[in-house]
């Protein structure tokens, strides 16, 4: 049974598709045993407390450095022995010291065709709003193991979706997790938890099963 550990900081649409893939079954052998927001009061906990998932804040604006702030949750992840992390709508950064400590089991989705659109400052809405001024024809969502730098480990699945005329940014940003992001995370938590991920430097490779 793997233990799953996710990171949150609003609304918790990711972590509802996490949630309802493992409750219809099609993620097997994996229990979220914790969700943890940097951010109080936000949805993402109630989805949580609705599936009787132990739900807490660990405020990022509690903590003076970002070192200390990963020192708090390594503390709370390695009380709560999870196998995997995942960053479902993370939105704060997290130090070496934790990247170290939990290397190649921490997952993150990023709402673009990674190296597009990511890095330092592109969180949320922002990638949209990018991709909309640079008139790209096509961005998506990818999933990645998470490094000590912003968006930038080895990537494990992406997913493609074309860009309107008409798009806002609120509507390519809907558009992206309900096509790409809801799909691709859970897919590479099922890959994961059937110890399908190989890594190989930059590449990942997926095994057959
Ligand atoms: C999602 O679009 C996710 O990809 C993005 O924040 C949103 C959270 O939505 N994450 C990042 O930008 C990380 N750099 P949610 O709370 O409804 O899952």
């Amino acid at each position: 049974m793997l233990r799953i550990g996710v990171l949150v900081s609003g609304g918790g649409t990711n972590l509802q598709a996490i949630i309802d893939r493992i409750e219809s079954g099609y993620i097997k052998d994996c229990s979220i045993v914790t969700v943890v927001s940097s951010k109080p009061n936000v949805y993402a906990l109630e989805r949580a407390k609705k599936h009787n998932i132990p739900a807490v804040c660990i405020a990022r604006k509690d903590y003076p450095s970002v070192h200390e702030y990963g020192e708090a949750l390594i503390q709370h992840f390695e009380r709560c022995e999870v196998g995997l992390i995942v960053m479902a709508g993370f939105l704060s950064i997290l130090g070496e010291n934790f990247v170290k400590r939990f290397e190649n089991r921490i997952i993150n989705i990023h709402p673009s065709l990674i190296p597009a659109f990511c890095g330092k400052g592109y969180y949320g809405i922002i990638p949209h709003q990018k991709a909309l001024e640079y008139g790209v024809k096509v961005t998506g969502a990818t999933v990645h193991f998470v490094d000590v730098e912003a968006d930038s480990g080895p990537i494990i699945l992406q997913k493609a979706v074309y860009i309107r005329d008409d798009d806002t940014p609120e509507t390519l940003q809907k558009r992206v997790m309900e096509e790409a992001e809801w799909e691709i995370l859970p897919e590479a938590i099922k890959l994961f938890a059937e110890g399908r991920l190989e890594i190989d430097g930059r590449k990942v490779r997926i095994k057959d099963n």
